[in-house]
This record gives C-alpha cells, sequence and structure tokens, in this order.
C-alpha cells in the first residue's frame, strides 16, 4: 500500500481502500450506524435461536433447545388429539347395540362419518379379497356382491354386523349362519335335475315366453313336472314360490340376481353337487392374531348396509 493516507483525506474527505482501476479509486467510507448495528443484532438472534430451538447436530441427534420444540411432538400431540376426539366415537360405537345402530348413525352424523370412513378401511383389507374392492362379488366362486338390494342372510345393519361377526358355514363360530343344500346328484337321476333346473329358470320368466330374464331359454315342457319336484323337495328351504328364505340363507330364485349362476350348465352344477359357500368369522374371539372388534364390525356393517342395497 503506497498510498498516502494523509494527502487522501485531504483529497476525497476519506482514505482510499488504495485500489485503483483505470484511475478509479475504491474509496473506504465506513458503514452506515444503523446497518452496523442490524448486523449485529442478527448475529445476536442467531445464536439465541439456535440455543432456543433444535439447531446444532450432534452425535445421534441435535441440541434440543431450551424451548423444548419438535415437530415430532407436534405431531405426537395432534395424534392424540385426533385419537381422543375419536376415543368418543369408537366407545359409542363398540356400545351400540346393532341393533341401534342404523338409527343412531342417522341421528348422528360424526358417528356415522367416522364409520362409515373405518368401515371402507377395515373392508379393503379384510373383505375385498373375496367381495372384490367395489363389493361387488365374485359369481364364479360365490361370494355375493353386497352392493345390491338381494341378501341372502338379511340386509339390515343388525343382520350384516350379526354376518360378519359370526361368519357363514364355518368351524370357527359355534353360532356362525349355517344352512346346508343337500348335494341332488345323490339323490336324483341326471334327468329330474335336468328338469327341476328347467323349472327355476322359469322362475325368473317374468312375461312367460320361454326366455327368462337374463335370456336363457329353457324348456316349457318340462316346468310342471319341474315344479313338482321343486315343491317337494326344494321349497323348504327355497320356499314355495321360490323367493328364497333369509333365516336359512336360501337364495332368492325368482330375481336375475345369481350367487353362482343362472344359465342352465351353472344350475345344474349347483343342484348337482350343492355349494357350501363359507365366509370365516370375524369376530376378534373367533381368529387366532386378532378379528375385528365390536367397533370395527359396527362400523364395516354401517359401510356395507349403506353401499346401496340395505335394507
Ligand atoms: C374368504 C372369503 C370371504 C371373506 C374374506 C369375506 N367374505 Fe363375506 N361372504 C363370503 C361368502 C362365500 C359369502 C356367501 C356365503 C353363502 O353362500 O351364504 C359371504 C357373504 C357375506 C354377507 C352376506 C350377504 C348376504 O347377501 O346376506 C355379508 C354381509 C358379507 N359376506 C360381508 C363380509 C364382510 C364385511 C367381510 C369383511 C369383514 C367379508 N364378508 C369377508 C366370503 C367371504
Ligand atoms: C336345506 C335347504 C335347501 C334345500 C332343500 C334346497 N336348497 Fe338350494 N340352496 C340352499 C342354500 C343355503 C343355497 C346357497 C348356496 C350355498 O350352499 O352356498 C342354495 C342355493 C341354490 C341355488 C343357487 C342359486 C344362485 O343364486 O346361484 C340353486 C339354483 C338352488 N339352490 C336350487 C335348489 C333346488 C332346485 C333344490 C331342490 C332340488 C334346492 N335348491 C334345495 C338351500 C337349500
Amino acid at each position: 500500500m503506497n498510498h498516502d493516507a494523509e494527502q487522501e483525506r485531504k483529497e476525497y474527505g476519506v482514505e482510499t481502500t488504495g485500489h485503483e482501476w483505470d484511475g478509479i479509486r475504491e474509496l473506504n467510507n465506513p458503514l452506515p450506524r444503523w446497518w452496523v448495528w442490524v448486523f449485529y443484532a442478527t448475529i445476536v438472534w442467531g445464536v439465541i435461536y439456535t440455543m432456543a430451538y433444535p439447531a446444532w447436530p450432534l452425535v445421534n441427534k441435535a441440541t434440543a433447545g431450551f424451548l423444548g420444540y419438535s415437530t415430532r411432538a407436534l405431531v405426537e400431540e395432534e395424534i392424540a388429539e385426533v385419537n381422543d376426539q375419536n376415543a368418543e366415537l369408537i366407545a359409542r360405537l363398540a356400545e351400540t347395540d346393532p341393533v341401534d345402530l342404523a338409527a343412531a348413525a342417522a341421528e348422528d352424523e360424526d358417528l356415522r362419518n367416522y364409520a362409515i370412513n373405518g368401515g371402507r378401511a377395515i373392508f379393503a383389507a379384510n373383505c375385498s379379497q373375496c367381495h372384490g374392492s367395489g363389493a361387488n362379488g365374485v359369481q364364479a366362486a360365490g361370494y355375493p356382491s353386497l352392493i345390491d338390494d338381494d341378501w341372502l342372510w338379511g340386509g339390515t345393519v343388525e343382520e350384516i354386523a350379526y354376518t360378519v361377526a359370526h361368519g357363514i358355514r364355518n368351524e370357527q363360530s359355534l353360532d356362525a349362519r349355517y344352512s346346508q343344500m343337500p348335494a341332488y346328484g345323490d339323490i336324483f337321476s341326471a334327468e329330474e335335475i335336468e328338469t327341476v333346473v328347467q323349472y327355476v329358470m322359469s322362475l325368473s320368466d317374468s312375461d312367460g315366453d320361454g326366455t327368462n330374464d337374463r335370456g336363457y331359454a329353457y324348456d316349457t315342457a318340462a316346468v310342471e313336472e319341474g315344479g313338482q319336484i321343486f315343491y317337494d323337495n326344494c321349497a323348504a328351504c327355497h320356499m314355495d314360490d321360490g323367493t328364497g328364505d333369509p333365516f336359512q340363507g336360501a337364495p332368492n330364485l325368482t330375481d336375475i340376481v345369481w350367487l353362482y349362476g343362472g344359465d342352465e350348465a351353472t344350475l345344474i352344477e349347483t343342484v348337482t353337487h350343492s355349494r357350501f359357500g363359507i365366509m370365516p368369522a370375524w369376530g376378534e374371539e373367533y381368529r387366532v392374531g386378532g378379528g375385528l372388534s365390536q367397533d370395527e364390525i359396527n362400523a364395516v356393517a354401517l359401510y356395507v348396509h349403506q353401499l346401496g342395497g340395505g335394507e
């Protein structure tokens, strides 16, 4: 630095930094006071901030900060809060008798929303593998659609909750819904089976033109004899008029909703071998590794009930 400070002060009022480019000198004006103070203030603020909040990384975790703030604690607090709010709903859902469940849900929107949202998740996790994610069933396997208004065992919330808790024809719950259609292959000749099947097909022929409402043609000449076989053997479960019996889970044979299928070949198969569809019991007491608790059963029953065809 070969500049003369005294000389510069005279010439420019301040010293220069000694830098000069093409005759332009850089003056060494001091920073404004306010700026310097703001600068110091930010340093002080920064130091206090890093002491107050989690900041300095250590080996396993960062310094905690004297305010004890943590985003994790915040999330935990929020989750606990939501659980607290739901605890009351969960308790009410568990305590409400399934008989009163529909009325309770109709009265209390919070309860209803909680049950149906929860029920949807429970259904996706436990039921959709058989009944399909849209609950429309899988006919080839005899998993019924739960979105129509055709119920094998009854479609009130109470009846659905019972079906879910105890299941159907399983060996887990002694109270499982139970019935057994005989396999008529051991009882009837193939001809008799074919004959009664013609009658079954005629049950869903609303205009009686020999082609039923599903578009399957049948042999009208066999209907009378088939009707007699039906009356003598099948009506005890499927009723005289074929409309079925929810106490025995005997399907209505007069509509176009089929559990296993309404074409001739499938009907012959059903009557010859019978089916014995099994649904597991979901009550906690029947499942090793935990089934559904009462509040969950009630929630999923409400969910299934509102899918479309609840009674
Ligand atoms: C392993 C397959 C399977 C699973 C899993 C299953 N179901 Fe079922 N479910 C069936 C079968 C099979 C039937 C029909 C049985 C029959 O022929 O009566 C049935 C029938 C039903 C019925 C009676 C329908 C009616 O028309 O009356 C309801 C309600 C039902 N299931 C709900 C559920 C719910 C809710 C879940 C989940 C918690 C579930 N199911 C899980 C196989 C299953
Ligand atoms: C003991 C009661 C009982 C008797 C008797 C009975 N069924 Fe059934 N039937 C049932 C039950 C229960 C089912 C439900 C299927 C299952 O077992 O999973 C059924 C199912 C059917 C189905 C299937 C319907 C569908 O939606 O896919 C047909 C068809 C049928 N029965 C016809 C007959 C005929 C015909 C007779 C007489 C020859 C007969 N049943 C006698 C109880 C009975």
